[in-house]
């Protein structure tokens, strides 16, 4: 029997207290409580075993290995995040802000898989006719994929195991979007952290169970106050982010967790009047060559997830008027440029606290390596000085509070991303200096060891 009881649980983190409360315990947000009714039923607790009472203890060496079985989607952006393509029998969910491309990407997804799978778009948010008017968009209508507008996910966990013996039987679901699902177990509203979370245990539970490969499809403001995909981060096997606006052309999708391939792996995409293409040579689009050299602009070579980009990084030191300088970064942790100022002030003597220091990252993408800490120096005083950097001079290296200039993995793979796109003057750290020996042609490499080197090196260029 259903018992019901009212709980408070963060949207933020998914935390359940049996309080209100301005501030979650377990998170630190504030304003971020919310009512559900908590109701605990003896049907949900079955784990990948299946019925109670079959789990087995099993020696290590007695389990049978299988290997993963992969089906490429042939997209390939999507491949690379996914670690070389859709695993059988896992759960992926991909969050982003609304109008973001989801949706779009999950069509072109599943209409190329179901060439070789069958394939079901489970949609709660669109009708039906809403699918199939943007399928024709897209010049996919004539595939073989399967639609159903279901809310309740008893019923698509009904209808998904009564076709399963048949041979169209899907291998691969697509929920659009989580939020909208509901379990008839709970009497709370869709969309509620409780809900979601029990939807997403059964939905992931039936996948295991019959090796279905999922999709969860979930909204994430900037703040992440909707009732969070967040709390379903531990229960998925792969966690893809689309970063970027929703506004610009190109959006960038990052795993932030994956049991089949690398983290932090970034795929690139531009969406057009046909859906999302892939984009092949990303180092290109990030680059905005201007004319003459302008100051405050840099180049640097970022690695996130396997392969190297180039991206431009823009700063602008400007006097401050009020006792209350600002530090503004787009793209970057303000953590760090505040860290970097400070060095910048204790181990080279330039001072910038009466300035206000606005740092972006051009494209919209996300760094999350330290790896462009020289650069955010190099730009901040470009800009601070009025002196523009040559054209086609590039840099990347750590930099430490002790004003040490320190050394990034995969230096050789970045000077020659940077020497393949034109580049000509390099500014790295002494340990990242390619081995005697290893010529990377037509470079010019300047190694720097100190902070104070580097602030020497800029006025030289
Ligand atoms: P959508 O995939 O519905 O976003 P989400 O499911 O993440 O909320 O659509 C994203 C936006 O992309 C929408 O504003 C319209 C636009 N779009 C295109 O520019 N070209 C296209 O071919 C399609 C299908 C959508
Ligand atoms: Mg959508």
């Amino acid at each position: 029997m259903t018992k019901a009881k009212l709980q408070y649980a963060c949207t933020a983190c998914g935390a359940s207290h049996s309080k209100w409360a301005g501030q979650c315990g377990d998170c630190g947000e504030w304003n971020t409580m919310s009512e559900t009714i908590a109701a605990i039923t003896t049907n949900n607790r079955q784990g990948f075993a299946g019925k109670k009472g079959n789990a087995k203890i099993q020696a290590l060496k007695d389990i049978q290995m299988s290997a993963e079985m992969r089906t490429p989607t042939n997209i390939s952006e999507l491949d690379r995040v996914l670690g070389g393509g859709l695993v059988h029998g896992s759960v992926t969910l991909i969050g982003g802000d609304p109008g973001i491309g989801k949706s779009t990407l999950l069509t072109q997804t599943l209409a190329s898989l179901s060439q070789s799978l069958p394939c079901l778009y489970v949609t709660g948010e669109e009708s039906l006719q809403q699918i199939s008017m943007r399928a024709h968009r897209l010049g996919l209508e004539d595939r073989g994929l399967q639609l159903l507008s279901e809310t309740c996910v008893e019923n698509i966990i009904t209808l998904a195991s009564d076709t399963l013996a048949s041979k169209h039987g899907p291998k691969v679901i697509v929920i659009d979007s989580i939020q909208t699902i509901y379990t008839e177990a709970l009497q709370s509203a869709p969309g509620a952290v409780a809900q979601v979370r029990e939807s997403a245990a059964q939905l992931v539970r039936f996948a295991k169970q019959t090796g279905t490969a999922l999709f969860l499809v979930g909204h994430v403001t900037k703040e992440g106050t909707l009732a969070g995909p967040r709390v379903l981060e531990h229960m998925v096997d792969t966690v893809l982010y689309f970063e970027g606006d929703p506004g610009e052309r190109y959006r960038m999708i990052r795993a932030i967790k994956n049991r089949f391939g690398a983290v932090n792996e970034l795929g690139i995409f531009a969406m057009t009047e046909e859906g999302l293409k892939t984009v092949s040579n990303p180092s290109a689009i990030f680059l905005s060559r201007h004319e003459i050299p302008v100051a405050g602009s840099i180049i640097t070579v970022t690695r996130e997830g396997s392969r190297p980009l180039l991206i431009e990084l823009q700063a602008l030191v400007d006097e401050n008027h009020s006792h209350n300088p600002r530090r503004v970064c787009l793209g970057l942790d303000p953590n760090r440029l505040n860290m970097l100022l400070a060095v910048m002030h204790r181990h080279a003597g330039i001072a910038m606290f009466d300035q206000d220091v606005f740092i972006n990252i051009v494209g919209g993408v996300r760094l999350t390596e330290t790896s462009a800490d020289t650069a955010i120096i190099l730009a901040a005083l470009s800009s601070f000085r009025d002196k523009p950097l040559p054209n086609d001079v590039f840099t990347f290296g750590e930099v430490g509070l002790a004003g040490e200039i320190r050394p990034v993995p995969n230096g050789q793979e970045r000077l020659r991303e940077a020497a393949k796109h034109g580049f000509k003057t390099a500014i790295i750290p002494k340990a990242n200096l390619p081995r005697k020996g290893e010529k990377i042609d037509g470079l010019n490499i300047i190694a720097v060891q100190r902070v104070s080197e580097l602030v020497d090196t800029a006025i030289t260029l």
